[in-house]
């Protein structure tokens, strides 16, 4: 191949091999430095910016280290470990691969639909409509510094550095029960509060204590394929019921069942917002059948008109309602923080489970977040954040009703995303990868139906990470493509 021929990605990727040729070879004690990035360009007849890229990802991937001034290095720990170094630039079947586990559980077995993203290019591309990811651009770097930083001052550190599997940052506890639950109208102690790493491990953590093969849980369909996942894994079996414009329909919910997992502020993937009449009809039923219900509130705040509907939790008598929170959507999914609330007695044994799993999320993490909490910058990070992303709803609102040919296209106050009904002859699996052809992420829709042979012609259109200025144009040209399928 050469260097000059081929898109951007193919000359990034071919300077990138003949620069791990150099890493591979510079097999001695110093560290080795590599070629500037003037000299490469000439060398290889490729612009500078193809060998800025280049390094970037070997930089990114702790390949190369950066010394200001002086130029780029290898990283010698990695050298350190060269046949490691080998496997991980090329990969060879490890030892292990040749033995076959035996796995008590295997997903691919379970052939369940999965939600694919290209989840590491696609802050390269312009119009990444992906779901469930942020823009980089609005997170509040600075301050989680300053707050990272100010967690491992000396009357902070030792809730940061030490390893406590019996409790959670106190400070994060009662943040979390002032200062978030409150605009949620939930009263909570600490004693009912369990620091999570997302709300997959809270669901996991219910599922694993609480379900097993005699366990019918039911959920929303559409709904979160991850939530199936995870509750299948726990042998549970699992139900559908239906979803309308206003959410989760209680009468549908199958007689019978041990637990309900439903999106009651955005219902994942439609985003309707359930009825209040439908709430208090849906804890009527959990009271009388002793129905466990299990509100996922991952968006709530995330609102653009009108205010937040309260949580099932906050109309809950005696009924058993199990809370999930998430600082997934309001600050990044990469730092994988949330927060359960549930009856102290669960939330004890819910911990000793997570105990011999991860043990807890990192202190540091929780103290940052705790003083970001107590000191208002949470707060005025999520007004900005919300008011950058109602700018972003907006224009999408706008351009998905004059740019893409739909049956249906769910309206919503609020969330991060669109669920949109397209004409049958399209199959949104094939779209989609016409779509990313041309610098597109957009979701099929199928993965989220229970059904076996779900509808094809459904998509999921993200606003949350695209640069808002890139929104009208990607729409037109989604659209666009759309038509071609017609
Ligand atoms: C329905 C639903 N619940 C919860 C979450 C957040 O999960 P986590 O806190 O594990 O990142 C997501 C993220 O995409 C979601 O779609």
């Amino acid at each position: 191949m050469s260097a000059t021929t081929g898109n951007k990605q193919t000359k990034v990727a071919f300077v990138r091999k003949f620069l791990e040729e150099i890493i591979l070879s510079s097999n001695g004690p110093q560290r080795a430095k590599l070629p500037s990035s003037r000299q490469l360009a000439m060398e290889l007849g490729v612009s500078r910016n193809t060998v800025l890229a280049a390094y970037q990802e070997l930089i990114a991937e702790g390949f190369a280290e950066p010394k200001s001034k002086s130029g780029v290095f290898v990283n010698s720990e990695i050298l350190s470990q060269l046949s490691k170094g080998r496997k991980i630039l090329q990969p060879t079947t490890p030892k292990s691969e040749r033995f076959e586990f035996k796995v008590a559980i295997d997903t691919s077995k379970t052939n369940l639909p999965e939600i694919h993203k290209p989840y590491y290019d696609w802050h390269k591309l312009k119009y990444p409509f992906i779901c469930g990811q942020v823009n980089a651009n609005l997170f509040p770097s600075n301050t989680w510094l300053r707050y990272l930083s100010m967690a491992l001052e000396p009357i902070h550190r030792n809730f940061s550095l030490s390893d406590d599997p019996e409790h959670d940052d106190p400070l994060l506890v009662t943040a979390i029960c002032r200062r978030i639950l409150p605009s949620r109208g939930i009263k909570a102690d600490p004693s009912m509060i369990l620091i999570t790493m997302g709300t997959q491990e809270g669901l996991f953590l219910i599922a694993d204590a609480l379900f097993d093969e005699s366990s019918t849980i039911a959920m929303e369909n559409p709904g979160y394929p991850d939530a199936r996942h995870i509750f299948i894994r726990s042998n549970a079996k699992v139900v559908g019921a239906t979803v309308d414009d206003f959410g989760l329909v209680p009468e549908s919910i199958p007689d019978g069942v041990d637990a309900i997992y439903t999106t009651p502020s955005h219902q994942f993937p439609t985003n309707a917002t359930l009825s209040i009449s439908r709430r208090r009809r849906l804890l009527d039923m959990a009271n009388e059948n002793g129905m466990v219900v299990i509100e996922d509130d991952y968006d709530s705040e995330l609102r653009y008109i009108g205010r937040p509907t309260p949580a099932l939790l906050s109309l809950a008598g005696a009924e058993p309602v199990l809370y999930l929170g998430s600082f997934s959507k309001f600050l990044a999914p990469g730092l994988r923080l949330g927060f359960l609330v549930g009856p102290p007695s669960l939330i004890r044994i819910l911990r000793q489970r997570q105990r011999y799993v991860l043990r807890h999320p990192p202190g540091h993490l929780q103290r940052a977040l705790a003083l970001m909490i107590e000191q208002e910058a949470y707060a005025r990070h999520l007004r900005r954040y919300r008011a950058s992303l109602k700018r972003s709803w907006q224009v999408t609102t706008d351009s998905v009703r004059d740019h893409l040919p739909a049956v249906k296209i769910y309206s919503t106050a609020g969330g991060t995303s669109f669920w949109v009904e397209l004409d049958p002859s399209v199959d949104a699996v094939e779209l989609t990868r016409n779509a990313l052809e041309e610098g597109i992420v957009i979701e099929p829709g199928n993965v989220y139906f229970l059904e076996e042979n779900p509808p094809k012609n459904f998509i999921r259109i993200g606003f949350g990470a695209i640069e808002p200025r890139n929104i009208e144009a990607g729409i037109q040209l989604l659209g666009d493509i759309i038509r071609r399928f017609e």
